[in-house]
Formats: structure tokens, C-alpha cells, sequence
């Protein structure tokens, strides 16, 4: 049977992470470019003013902004058939609240849609990647605030009709869910209450009410950019992108399964049913009772909400936890979505849980309750690379990772998935999100770019490179 003939494999990217040129043709400030480098144990920080000769990865990244004709020819050669990348906020709208967007951010877009289409390959475009602009996060702590729904919306109208005819696939924002914890709320909605005491990143002073009425109104943004993308171009397919935190129950105690429940609606379903039917689902009341949350809506949100469900479903997918009742056990290191180690599985050297039958399980799953086209638009490896002395890398490791997944998910497709296709995450090395480093990489394509700032940016293909590229050009057949 295996993946259907339009299959779209390919990659994916953020622009904050790879772009580097951070105040480069206009861009202005977005919350990644005040975040400092960290690594796995100890995190990045939060620096609303830029200090003088701290290192900040976001400002240079890979500079995909000027290589990036280089880095899509290399995803050609691969046989990409898609690119899935994100628009730098900043780059359109540099403080977030201007009233026309900035030609040379629109132009540097034209050129990267450009160059994907002249090999083929199909844009998938995520508007707002963890790059939220740091203008709106003084001016109104960004998404707490219900003025943010038009600054992104302008922003959306500005995008969809410059790019209209040539691009095809939107996702609104990346990992919405990321923000019923506290890691999300700077990164993914641009939260930050106290703008004169930095932070680590890991221990923001977190308020669960603003997250999630942060939510909201983030809900209402991504249902009327749907609404308007369909109207600006019929042909548009607007996604969702939310994390899959595949967890089940530590034990069959009840208690467990009933712990799993609650964790899977909270991680799993409540951005996801809202956004794909248009609704929140019965459980909300007593989730955010329990949480203490209040949200403040207003009339016409009911029906907002109700007209912009998305068309298709997609999501990131790299590893599973488990769910106990039982206080006594410890959650596991780097498990940065709670819950507690499986011990049938094996874990990444960032303590990650590695888990390629979850993710048949979480397209079953997804497929079941939302009965839309799936793409997964995330999944990898996260793994220190070594380059031998004849120059190869031979990251056997990541490709085992990548073909366990790319086998479930064919068996998935069995099941009766309709899966749209795959992007892994990192095609290219590039900057971790959670711990501000270059060393995690994900790549089938090397940097050379270190975290003591060294480094001549040089692209390596990687044995994965050569294993992904027969992977593509046999749709999946030779793995
Ligand atoms: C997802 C994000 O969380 O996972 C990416 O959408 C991120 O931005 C990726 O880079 C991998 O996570 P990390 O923390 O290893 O970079």
C-alpha cells in the first residue's frame, strides 16, 4: 500500500532558529533575539536588554537568510517536495504594530518562495514561529492582550496577498499548546511581566491566566486568518500545528488511566478541538475551573471560533511519557512536558524518551477524533554529530530514529491515516529551541557553527542525507 504518489516529504525549519540577521533590511526585535545561548542542563536566558558581549545564537543562527539559495538546493538534491519554513514576524511588521509591512522583509519571502518553486517544491509556511515581535511584548505583553488578533491579522492579510497563487499550505502558529505550560509563554505567545529582572528561560514567573486567556485569543486569531485565507484565495489549506505529547498510563491502576485522560485533554485536545471543531470541548469548564482560570470572552466569540476551522491537522512528534497518580515518582530530566519515564523505552542524550510506535499511535489517535488529512511537520533527533577525519558523519543513529518513525508511520497509513506527508525537523543543523544551542542537532545536513561562536558556517551532507534522499526517491519503499 505505502504513502500515496503526491506524498509530500521534506523538511522543516524555523526562521528564528536558522536565519540569523536579525536586524538585517528592517527586521526588528522578535522575544527569540533577547534569548542567550544555554545548553542541556543549563537553560537559556531571558535578557529584555541586549548585553554587550553575550552570546545570542539567534542573531547569526546558520545565516540561512543569506544562504538559503545554497540550503534549498541542497533539500532539492535530496528530493524535496516540500519546504516547511516560517516567516520572521519582524521582518513584515518589525515592531509588530506598524500599518504597512516593510517591502524589503516582503521581498526577501518572494525570493525564498521563488527558489523552492523553481525545484518543485511546495512551501508550507508556519506565520508565527516562537518569533513573536518583542515591540508588542512592550507595548501590550503581546498575546495577554485581545489588541494582539489585529496586529496578526494584518500581518496574515499582508502574507496571503502577497503570496497568493503561489503558495498553497498555511499553519497559523507553530506548537500552539506549548502554552499550557509554562515554557510557552514567552516563547510561543511573547509573554514577559517583568521587563527590568531578567530570567532564566525555565523559571519565568508564570501566570496560568494569562497563558490561557492568551490561548484564547490566539484561538480567535488562527479561526479568522483561516476565514480570510479562504476568502483572499480559495485555494488556500490552513493547518493547525500543535505538539503531540503521546502519553499513556504508567500502570493499568485506574488512577493512572485516569491521570493519562487528564493530561492527554489538557496537552493534547484542548487547543486541537477548538481549532479543528470549532469549539470548546465540554471538559473545558472544569480543566480551567481546576486551574483557576477565568476567561474573558466576548459575545461574537462563539461564532468566530465556529467559522475558521482548520482544513487539515499537523503536528510535531518526538517522544511519549508517562502518567501516574503516584506522587512519589520523579519526572524525567529534560522531559519538558512533565509526566514520568517509560521504562520500556530508550532516551536521547537530552533526555528525550524514544518512542516510533507512539507516533502510529498519535496518527490513529488524531485521526479518530478530528477525522482531517494529518502531516507530520516535526519529528527527529536531537544528537551531538561527529565529523571524522576523512570529513564524513556517519549519524547511524539518526537515521535508525528516522526510519522506526518513518515504518510506523506507514503502518499508520495502513490503519486508514490520511497522512499528507513528512517534514523533519532540522533538515539542516540549526539553533535548539528549548536550550539555545547549536550542539542538539537535527540535521541531515551539517553547519559547521559552534556554540563558543566559532565556526565558518560550511555546509556537510551527513550519511542521513544520502539515506533520505533514496528514502524520497523511492516514496518510502527503501528505508
Ligand atoms: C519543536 C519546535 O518544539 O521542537 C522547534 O517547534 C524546536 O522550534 C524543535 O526546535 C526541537 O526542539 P529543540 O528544543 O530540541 O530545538
Amino acid at each position: 500500500m505505502g504513502f500515496r504518489k503526491d506524498f509530500l516529504w521534506g523538511g522543516a525549519t524555523a526562521a528564528n532558529q536558522c536565519e540569523g540577521a536579525w536586524n538585517v533590511d528592517g527586521k526588528g526585535v522578535s522575544v527569540s533575539d533577547i534569548c542567550t545561548g544555554g545548553k542541556f542542563g543549563q537553560s537559556k536566558r531571558i535578557t529584555p536588554v541586549l548585553e554587550e558581549g553575550t552570546f545570542y545564537p539567534s542573531h547569526e543562527a546558520i545565516r540561512h537568510y543569506e544562504m538559503f539559495r545554497e540550503d534549498i538546493a541542497l533539500f532539492a538534491e535530496m528530493g524535496f517536495k516540500c519546504y516547511r519554513f516560517s516567516i520572521n514576524w519582524t521582518r513584515i511588521f518589525p515592531n509588530g504594530d506598524e500599518q504597512e509591512p516593510n517591502e524589503a522583509g516582503l521581498k526577501h519571502y518572494d525570493e525564498v518562495i521563488d527558489e523552492c518553486l523553481k525545484y518543485g517544491m511546495e512551501p508550507v509556511i508556519t506565520i508565527s514561529h516562537y518569533e513573536v515581535p518583542f515591540g508588542l511584548t512592550k507595548k501590550c505583553n503581546a498575546w495577554t492582550s485581545r489588541e494582539m488578533i489585529g496586529y496578526y491579522l494584518n500581518y496574515c492579510k499582508a502574507i496571503f496577498e502577497r503570496y497568493k497563487g503561489k503558495v498553497k499550505y498555511w499553519l497559523t502558529f507553530n506548537e500552539i499548546n506549548s502554552s499550557v505550560a509554562p515554557m510557552g509563554a514567552l516563547l510561543n505567545q511573547g509573554i514577559l511581566n517583568d521587563l527590568e529582572n531578567p530570567t532564566e528561560f525555565m523559571k519565568q514567573p508564570d501566570l496560568t491566566q494569562q497563558r490561557f486567556q492568551g490561548l484564547h485569543h490566539m484561538f480567535l486569531a488562527s479561526a479568522q486568518a483561516v476565514k480570510m485565507a479562504h476568502e483572499i484565495d480559495p485555494e488556500y489549506k490552513v493547518g493547525n500545528m500543535m505538539i503531540y505529547a503521546a502519553s499513556y498510563p504508567l500502570t493499568c491502576n485506574p488512577d493512572d488511566v485516569l491521570e493519562a485522560q487528564k493530561y492527554n485533554r489538557l496537552y493534547n485536545y484542548y487547543c486541537t478541538d477548538v481549532q479543528a471543531k470549532g469549539a470548546y470541548p465540554a471538559y473545558a469548564d472544569k480543566l480551567l475551573k481546576d486551574m483557576g482560570v477565568v476567561l474573558e470572552k466576548q459575545p461574537e466569540d462563539d461564532e468566530i471560533l465556529k467559522n475558521g476551522t482548520v482544513d487539515f491537522i499537523t503536528f510535531s512528534y518526538y517522544m511519549s511519557s508517562c502518567q501516574t497518580a503516584d506522587k512519589s515518582k520523579e519526572s524525567g530530566e529534560g522531559n519538558i512536558l512533565g509526566g514520568v519515564p517509560n521504562p520500556y523505552l530508550e532516551t536521547s542524550d537530552w533526555g528525550w524518551q524514544i518512542d516510533p510506535k507512539g507516533l502510529r499511535y498519535a496518527l490513529n489517535d488524531l485521526s479518530d477524533r478530528y477525522q482531517l488529512p494529518l502531516m507530520v511537520v516535526e519529528n527527529g533527533l536531537g544528537a551531538k554529530d561527529v565529523i571524522e577525519e576523512d570529513g564524513s558523519i556517519n549519524d547511524d543513529y539518526r537515521i535508525d530514529y528516522l526510519r522506526q518513525h518513518i515504518e510506523q508511520m506507514e503502518l499508520a497509513v495502513e490503519d486508514g491515516v490520511d497522512l499528507m506527508g513528512y517534514t523533519p525537523w532540522g533538515c539542516i543543523d540549526l539553533v535548539s529551541a528549548s536550550t539555545g544551542e547549536y550542539e542538539k542537532r537535527y540535521g541531515m545536513i551539517y553547519v559547521r557553527r559552534y556554540d563558543d561562536g566559532t565556526g565558518d558556517f560550511a555546509r556537510l551532507k551527513k550519511k542521513s542525507f544520502y539515506w533520505y534522499k533514496k528514502v524520497i526517491e523511492t516514496n518510502g519503499e527503501i528505508l
